[in-house]
């Protein structure tokens, strides 16, 4: 008996439209060619788009039409003429909040086909995974300004560690590495964020403990940026707070070539609720419209989705089509040196499915 997944799909804005349709051209074929499931797709226009018109990135009950899904693909939300917090903070983080996708999972992996920008570094030296937390740290809604347009005028932003977000996020790092080199990296700022920061070192030091054969370090943010550049093959699983992390999976992808070869998830591990799988990058205001923006980060974050539901054969054989073309040297978009279009990339990768 075939299985069907539902899949909500959420392009969003600018280039967002564009590789979406490639990622689920690639999805479709790989559900083809494996047989065993097919993806039932349903497609929400909630963008910035929408906000101008209707004053909100998404309906009101957008959540609960969401609940029913086994995963969310989507593209990128942000455009010019919308504040970056409002399209944040109206789409992209109540559903990694509500969903309680605590775990943003970022692989950083060197191809063969693409040049890093580091000097000497070949394909297979730099592979490992940025393992941020989602849902909690440094991004939270409490705070406020006060004396606003006085010289008295001050804003706070309050930052929230718990011991529960603290531990699932490092358990899931020492998880993930337990399958790989076994070595998860923490990345801190305890000597100068004295309450939150050293925390998170207790706890980093507790569940290290429930795990004695992975090695540990930590980094304080500002040296383990250093070494991203100077040593990325030192790293296997990094585990960060949602700041940090956030920072360190941008800089990743940056050391492995192009961001628009750079997948994600938001991942709710226990599955009681459906993850999200959306590439690195934004919605890319610059190209957007143009049909040349690189779709594999899309398509790659396609694969993780069906790794998450299961498919893993099928995830795979994206992924390895993804490494073919790459090292192939053509099809390539303008990122990479090419002179390629959005659709034909897509096309070649389906072209290219084992
Ligand atoms: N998760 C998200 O939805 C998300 C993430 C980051 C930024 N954004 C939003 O996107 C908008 C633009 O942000 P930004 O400019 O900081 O980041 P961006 O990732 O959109 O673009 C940065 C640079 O990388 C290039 N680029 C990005 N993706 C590419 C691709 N697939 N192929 C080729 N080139 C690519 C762009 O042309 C641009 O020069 C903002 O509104 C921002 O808030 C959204």
């Amino acid at each position: 008996m075939s299985k069907t997944y539902r899949i909500a799909a959420i392009p969003g804005d600018g280039i967002g439209n564009e590789v979406v349709p490639e990622g689920q051209r690639v999805l479709e074929a790989a559900a083809r060619k494996h047989g065993g499931f097919r993806l039932d797709w349903t497609h929400f226009d909630w963008s910035c788009e929408r906000f101008l018109k209707t004053g909100r990135m998404m309906p009101e009950d957008g959540i609960d039409r969401l609940r029913g899904f086994d995963a969310i693909y989507l593209g990128a939300v942000g455009f010019p003429g919308v504040p970056d917090h409002v399209s944040l903070w109206g789409l992209l983080i109540p559903i990694r909040r509500d969903f309680h996708q605590y775990i943003n999972l970022r692989p950083v992996r060197l191809l063969d086909g693409v040049e890093s920008p580091l000097k000497g570094r070949k394909p297979g030296d730099i592979d490992f995974y940025v393992v941020r937390e989602n849902n909690e740290g440094e991004y939270s809604s409490i705070g406020g300004r006060l004396y606003a347009g006085t010289d008295m005028e001050m804003a706070l932003q309050q930052s929230v560690f718990t011991r529960r977000g603290c531990d699932r996020v490092m358990r899931y790092a020492f998880e993930l590495a337990t399958k790989r080199r076994k070595h998860v990296a923490s990345a801190t700022k305890s000597n100068g964020i004295i309450h939150t920061m050293p925390y998170w070192d207790e706890r980093f030091a507790a569940i290290g403990k429930e795990y004695p054969d992975v090695r540990t370090e930590q980094y304080h943010i500002d040296i383990l940026t250093a070494h991203f550049v100077r040593n990325p093959d030192w790293f296997d699983v990094v585990v960060g707070s949602n700041l940090f992390g956030d920072i360190l999976s941008d800089l990743g992808p940056a050391v492995v070539g192009s961001i628009g070869i750079a997948p994600g998830g938001n991942i709710n591990p226990e599955k009681e609720h459906p993850s999200m799988f959306e590439p690195v990058h934004g919605s890319a205001p610059d190209i957007a419209g143009k049909g040349i923006a690189n779709p594999i980060g899309q398509i790659w974050s396609g694969a993780m989705m069906l790794e998450h539901l299961g498919e893993t054969a099928a995830a795979s054989s994206i992924e390895r089509a993804i490494e073919t073309v790459l090292a192939a040297g053509e099809p390539r978009t303008r990122d990479l040196g090419g002179t390629a279009s959005t659709k034909e990339l897509g096309e070649a990768i389906t072209a290219a499915l084992g």
